[in-house]
């Protein structure tokens, strides 16, 4: 990538001298760029855009390959490559949409988006983004398609492997973090779908209705995070219409709120295939159009893009004035100056030790223990004889999903990882148990195979969930826990409730691991097993992950990004809600009862509350204190770790409006800290709140508003466990 600008600036130094005077210039001005109205990088794109014709301007603002937006090769501008996903580089596909089947494009597949988010470790998810930008820039992208963040809405949304939580805080705390990982190495973040893109079930066809207030305080926040404090460098517009109009190109989300109120000074990229109007992408905000190219396989003609050829006959009849284009391309310059993809990058990293320890690290602290009747960790002492059952004990994930598909160096499975732990000083077997098939039906062959097995061990370990199999040649068909397709409920399938029942009579030694996007339906067997983990897609180092929390190498420490109801059904998008939309239509009916609001405020009962996780030791909560200083508030109490196992605990903070003028959620989590802890050891953690953390949107007022009045501050390790509360009276 950069020896091919080099040649390309070398060889045109004469008719562009007084470019490469612009560019060296625009170069030496600070590494970390603020990109402000006058700024020197400002002037050099006034120069260069004074020297580009309206044709070279065009040919930037839609796409040049499949993942490439076009360069001015005269002026020495490259094009921007893009690649996914949110937890790794995409295999090599080149220009087009076959893959290469090249040799040196493994890469270090993370954790899914989920898995970050169950951490609740700001820290991780900068390291989970550092490691994401240097791998991309290894691999010669521009722009890493990521992170997720789209709110867990409905837990039958076939992406939310990829997105963060229910909770609109605890995903832009993680978004933030992450994008500044991946731009520390110069290269750009794609904060993605902006906006409500929340099912698979006709993406690219339904029209959200969502309230002004559902819209700022649970689905647009994670994006003004994304752009206000990460800085993010460009966001990806959503397939679906918001309000009648397509998100890629929305008067309203992206010139009025975006690019006016968040003030950002990116590139707004359509999602693949987002476009569908040339005067609507000109003047409501799009800056690159993607992806066309797909609805007219297989003749991809990136002339006939609709900010192609279509865009400029409009500019040439003077239809659109030629100032929107000139932003566009002003943003992209922007962009391309901000990542140094003029002056040169330092070169990025693949496939190390230490990018491969960040996955690990990501899979532990992301597992959830969710049941544990004193049987974890297992011993080997104890278990000398240990059964392996499930066909996710042996399954490879990283290819699967869709769009963030991982072609990973390795993959180490549950099997694997145990067996790497264990299998000096235990007997391990293995049984399939169970195995995917289009009708959902039940391989008796193999049930009677992992019972018998079972009844002969001293312990079994199964393994089961969700797959994302993704078979590509039927787009958004076959498929589970993927892109382009919804559950149609969160039943365990292929006969995995039964055969978890049966083993549990034959050997109650059981623990269940569910690996997924989201969460199963527990009810019928969560009784007759002695532990549960949720392990989510916990990436290359997921099976040695799982194994070091199994035997006890280290505690678990996530806690739920997402409540775990007992059936979708209960969900507020299925209970109150219009899922999946009637006639293309869908009215977000739940407004900002979504998640535990909404499950607190109708008292539903829930198997695991949001931000719930058990851990191999336990922690106190004392000295809570609470106290204004300026116009914040400053909270802080000790947390102590009265076990006899080191171990980790999120101290969440929540607000709860007592007495408020307008309804609002029983309470809102505000803050969080992670604190890792020896046994009896203690730490103090504090949280600064500010205005906005006790503020409503008022639809009324059409802004934020904060009543005077009390406010309790809650500390707990769950939503549903507060162990300090202080009132405060603003
Ligand atoms: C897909 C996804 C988007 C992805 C893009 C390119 O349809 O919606 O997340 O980055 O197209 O593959």
């Amino acid at each position: 990538m950069l020896y091919k600008k080099e040649v390309t600036i070398t060889r045109l130094i004469k008719p562009a001298f007084l470019l490469g005077l612009i560019i060296l210039m625009a170069s030496y001005s600070s590494p970390a760029q603020k990109i402000d109205p006058d700024s020197q990088t400002e002037t050099s794109i006034d120069s260069l855009l004074n020297l580009m014709t309206i044709e070279e301007k065009i040919g930037m603002i839609h796409a040049s390959s499949s993942f490439t937006s076009g360069g001015v090769e005269r002026l020495g501008i490259p094009e921007l490559v893009m690649s996914d996903g949110p937890h790794g580089v995409r295999d090599e596909h080149g220009r087009d949409w076959a893959p290469d089947n090249a040799s040196d494009d493994f890469v270090t597949y993370l954790p899914t988006g989920i898995t970050l988010a169950s951490t609740w470790n700001k820290e991780l998810g900068y390291k989970f983004g550092a490691v994401l930008g240097s791998e991309a820039k290894a691999r010669g992208k521009d722009i890493i398609l990521g992170p997720g963040v789209n709110i867990i809405r409905t837990p039958l949304n076939g992406r939310n492997f990829e997105y963060m939580s229910e909770d609109p805080y605890l995903t832009s705390q993680m978004a933030v973090g992450y994008i500044h990982g991946v731009q520390d190495q110069d290269i750009s973040a794609c904060v993605k779908h902006f906006v409500a893109n929340n099912q698979e079930t006709d993406r690219d066809k339904v029209n959200v209705v969502v309230s002004e207030r559902a819209l700022r305080e649970i689905y647009l926040p994670a994006f003004k995070a994304s752009v206000v404090e990460g800085k993010v460098n460009s966001v990806m517009g959503a397939y679906n219409k918001l309000r009648g109009q397509y998100c890629a190109h929305n008067q309203y989300l992206v010139n009025n709120i975006l690019k006016t109120e968040y003030q950002f000074p990116g590139i707004l990229i359509s999602d693949w295939a987002a476009v569908h109007d040339t005067w609507e992408a000109l003047v409501f905000g799009t800056d690159i159009e993607m992806g066309t190219d797909l609805t007219m396989m297989p003749d991809a003609d990136y002339n006939k893009f609709f900010l192609a050829d279509s865009a400029l006959a409009m500019i040439k009849r003077g239809e659109v004035d030629e100032k929107y284009v000139n932003d566009k391309v002003r943003r992209i310059l922007r962009v391309m100056y901000k990542t140094k993809m003029f002056s040169g990058r330092t070169q990025g990293e693949r496939n190390t030790k230490e990018h491969q320890q960040v996955a690990r690290k990501v899979a532990e602290e992301g597992m959830v223990l969710l049941q544990n009747n004193e049987f974890l960790p297992l011993s080997t002492k104890l278990y000398k004889t240990i059964a392996v059952i499930g066909h996710n004990a042996s399954r490879k994930h990283a290819t699967e999903g869709g769009s963030s598909q991982v072609k990973a160096l390795y993959e180490i499975t549950p099997l694997e990882g145990i067996t790497n732990q264990v299998g000096t000083n235990a007997k391990i077997t293995y049984a399939e148990g169970y195995k995917p098939s289009r009708d959902n039906s039940v391989d008796k062959k193999l049930a009677r195979e992992a019972l018998e097995m079972a009844a002969g061990a001293d312990v079994v370990i199964f393994v089961g969930g969700w797959i994302h199999n993704f078979d590509l040649s039927v787009w958004g068909k076959d498929a589970y826990d993927a892109e382009g397709i919804d559950k149609s409920n969160l039943k365990l399938m292929y006969g995995q409730e039964d055969l978890i029942n049966e083993i549990a009579k034959v050997n109650p030694n059981l623990v269940v691991v569910i690996m997924g996007g989201s969460n199963v339906e527990m009810a019928n067997w969560m009784g007759n097993v002695k532990a549960i983990l949720q392990a989510w897609y916990p990436g290359m180092e997921g099976g040695n992950a799982l194994a070091n929390i199994l035997f006890g190498k280290v505690s678990p420490s996530g806690k739920l990004p997402m409540t775990f109801a007992n059936s979708h059904t209960d969900y507020p998008a299925h209970a109150i809600g219009e899922y999946p939309g009637i006639d293309l239509q869908e009215k977000y009916k739940d407004g900002i009862f979504v998640g535990y609001r909404y499950f607190e405020k109708e008292m539903i009962t829930t198997l695991f509350p949001f931000g719930y996780g058990l851990s191999y030791t336990n922690f106190a909560f004392t000295d809570i204190d609470v106290k204004k200083e300026g116009d914040h508030v400053v909270v802080a109490c000790t947390i102590t770790n009265n076990g006899k196992m080191e171990g980790a605990e999120v101290a969440q903070l929540y607000i709860h409006a007592i007495n408020p003028r307008i309804e609002r959620p029983l309470k809102e989590l505000k803050g969080f800290e992670k604190v890792w802890m020896k046994p009896g050891q203690s730490k103090r953690v504090s949280f600064s709140l500010d205005k906005q953390s006790f503020s409503y949107f008022g639809e009324v007022e059409l802004g934020w508003k904060l009543d005077p009045g009390s406010y309790e501050i809650q500390i707990g390790n769950s939503s549903a466990d507060i162990r300090l509360k202080e009132t405060i009276v603003l």
